[in-house]
């Protein structure tokens, strides 16, 4: 049975990560994010204002196409639209997924060193190489593709997976055809329309024409049903998968890899969570036999390191992957990056290195044990009130079913009478639908709070 809950049942404070070193010596006060509350318009909104000049320029129709805005803003404009209702509501946010720990000092310090080193005559660098500082690669290629057969010169460093995402779309041009996981990270779906890559939206299958979507529901165990699967250029695979937490098995990515060879298409393989898996399952794609004629694999900082914020990602493009004709897919990616990228921050490569140190890595590590740790409290709760939940395992988020109910009327119900933003499944793709994704981002006071709201709500 469903019941409201107070509005002011937590108070405020801040929580340091590194400080303490056991994890219930944190402090027991709650932080909610309720400053940055202004109201946030989606990409798609209409203009209400009155209009008192046209240019002459054409919108593009390409992003005309979109749909009511991109998901997380509009999520953020309906957390804002409850503030304006609830001025008083405690709102947790387990929505967006973003970070919420503080980086590791071992990490912050390398950074201020070199931020410092900027302000001397000896230490400042201007642009530096558009594919990222050599160490750095080198690190990389030797922390996460050891024995793969990648070199330091098969990585471009980044501002982040998302970014490298779309340039890897500038890369594909709008002539290509696309495959997706359903459901999947809307970054996949929402810049190959604004390519040019598919046709309209199609409101009664909520699809966009052009775009195979693979569907991944609890029935084929999260992994598409290739020989359903239409021969595409591209095909998108996140693993573990924002948002179903699901980890393919060394066995499917086989078949995968298998699948684009026979087809002659290319994987853009996004690992940003790899660092997140319990079970033993690949965690980059190169481990699959092949995989270098047919894979792109793209990864970030953002979510071991809680650079979100201070931006640094990868993205690997092997030698042996070809075009058609060829040519060298890395060194058509080189003259994307070269000409609408000048590399990463130096201050946020000097992070990206001290992260693969041994202690960087330890101290990684910890992080991400801590928010798994907070996926488990999830996960217990939501299995405890009887829902079906999946992923938590490898990933930190849990999809939990609500069946034949919608995604967003779901959302909107925990909202209003819980006060917590989750996110609604059916934004993901059309099989995220009767599914709401539970991000396991957050201060642990949060969590326990949030947890504690949904099991008044549906005890
Ligand atoms: C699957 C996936 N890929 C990429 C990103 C974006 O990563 P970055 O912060 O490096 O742009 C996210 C962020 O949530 C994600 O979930």
């Amino acid at each position: 049975m469903a019941q409201s809950l107070s509005t002011s049942m937590i108070s405020s404070s801040s929580c340091a990560f590194l400080a303490p070193t056991k994890l219930d010596s944190r402090p027991q006060s709650v932080s909610l994010q309720v400053k940055r509350v202004g109201v946030c318009k989606c990409v798609a909104t209409p203009q209400e204002e009155k209009i008192a000049f046209k240019t002459m320029v054409s919108r593009n129709a390409n992003i005309a196409k979109l749909q009511a805005g991109y998901l997380f803003p509009e999520i953020a404009r309906r957390k804002a639209a409850h503030l304006l209702k609830f001025p008083d509501a405690q709102v947790i946010s387990l929505g967006i997924g973003d970070t919420t720990e503080p980086i590791p000092k071992v990490i912050t310090s390398a950074m201020e060193k070199r931020a410092y080193e900027l302000s001397t005559q000896e230490g400042y660098s201007g642009y530096g190489a558009e594919q990222g500082e050599k160490p750095l690669r080198a690190a990389i290629a030797s922390t996460f593709y050891r024995d793969l057969g990648i070199e330091e010169s098969d990585i471009f460093v980044s501002d982040g997976a998302k970014c490298d995402i779309s340039r890897l779309q500038v890369v594909f041009g709008s002539n290509v055809t696309m495959a997706v996981q359903d459901p999947s990270y809307p970054a996949y779906v929402d810049s190959s329309v604004i390519m040019g890559q598919t046709g309209q939206f199609q409101k009664d299958v909520e699809k966009y024409g052009n775009i195979e979507y693979m569907k991944c529901s609890p029935e084929n165990g999260f992994f598409p049903d290739l020989s359903t699967v239409a021969r595409t250029d591209i095909i998108f695979f996140c693993s573990p998968n924002n948002p179903t937490g699901a980890a393919a098995t060394r066995e499917q990515l086989t078949q995968l890899v298998q699948f684009a060879k026979s087809n002659g298409s290319i994987i853009v393989y996004d690992s940003a969570y790899a660092m997140y898996m319990s079970d033993d399952n690949p965690r980059s794609i190169f481990e699959i036999p092949g995989a270098k004629e047919v894979a792109i694999e793209t990864s970030s900082f953002s979510k071991y390191a809680g650079f979100t914020g201070v931006r640094l990602g990868w993205t690997v493009i092997p030698k042996e992957l070809l075009f058609s004709d060829g040519f060298p897919v890395a060194r058509d990616f080189n003259r994307i990056v070269c000409t609408c990228f000048n590399g990463a921050s130096n201050i946020s490569q000097a992070g990206g290195l001290a992260c693969l140190t041994p202690e960087g890595l330890g101290a990684m590590h910890q992080v991400i044990g801590f928010y798994k740790e907070n996926t488990d409290i999830i996960t217990e709760t939501f299995s405890s009130l009887g829902f079906k939940v999946y992923g938590g395992k490898n990933a930190p988020y849990v999809w939990v079913h609500f069946p034949g109910q919608s995604s967003w009327d779901v959302f909107s119900e925990i909202l209003e009478k819980t006060h917590v933003v989750t996110t609604p499944g059916s934004g993901f793709g059309p099989a995220g639908e009767g599914f709401v994704r539970v991000s396991a981002f957050g201060h642990r006071q949060n969590i326990l709070e949030a947890c504690k709201r949904f099991k008044q709500l549906y005890k």
